[in-house]
């Protein structure tokens, strides 16, 4: 089951961001193999990657001065990995995260993206899995109505990144 934090007050915070949104996307992805000869030397799988391709929409919000800024700043490659892997909701105890399983279980957990809250934030299949094995209820649902998912190709890097062991690479 995914989860279902809806908060309506909040959502009225969020319209402006979603604008910011629609520009993502773009970028030959390897794991689509449809267009050109993919050079199999371009890993899409590298934290500088996702920010061009998945990361870079996510500071609309997670950043300083903007709506979620008691938590993670997620403005660069950077400080994303200096404030998300490794790091949980204890680690930020003025934000206000929905999520059941975030004072337990990290954002990132290097190596294992099925015990990564931001990987189920942003997928439905690993929000059900982490639900599932851990009995919590995600922010799934917060991003998908902000338009925040990833593509299947997105999530498939951000998975693969992380199982290689979320590297500031
Ligand atoms: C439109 C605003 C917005 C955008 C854009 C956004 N988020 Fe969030 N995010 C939120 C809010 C609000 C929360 C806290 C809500 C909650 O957990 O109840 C949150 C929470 C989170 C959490 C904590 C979830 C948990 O359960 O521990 C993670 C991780 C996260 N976001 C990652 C991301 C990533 C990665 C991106 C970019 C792909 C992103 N967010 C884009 C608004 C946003």
């Amino acid at each position: 089951m995914c989860g279902r934090i809806l908060n309506g007050l909040r959502m009225g915070f969020w319209v402006g961001s979603v604008a910011l949104l629609g520009a993502c996307g773009g970028g030959t992805d390897s794991v689509s193999g449809a267009s050109q000869a993919a050079t199999p030397t371009t890993q899409w799988d590298t934290l500088g990657n996702l920010f061009t391709t998945e990361f870079s929409r996510c500071s609309s919000c997670h950043a300083p001065g903007k709506s979620q800024a008691a938590g993670p700043d997620m403005s660069t490659p950077a400080t994303f990995h200096r404030d998300v892997v490794g790091k949980k909701a204890s680690d930020y105890p003025n934000w206000n995260v929905g999520s059941t399983c975030s004072q337990s279980v990290n954002f990132i957990t290097a190596g294992s993206s099925l015990n990564s809250t931001l990987a189920a934030t942003l997928d439905q299949g690993n929000s059900d899995t982490l639900s599932a094995s851990k009995n919590c209820i995600t922010s799934f649902s917060i991003h998908k109505a902000n338009g925040a998912v990833l593509s299947s190709n997105g999530i498939s890097n951000v998975d693969s990144w992380i199982r290689k062991g979320a590297l500031n690479n």
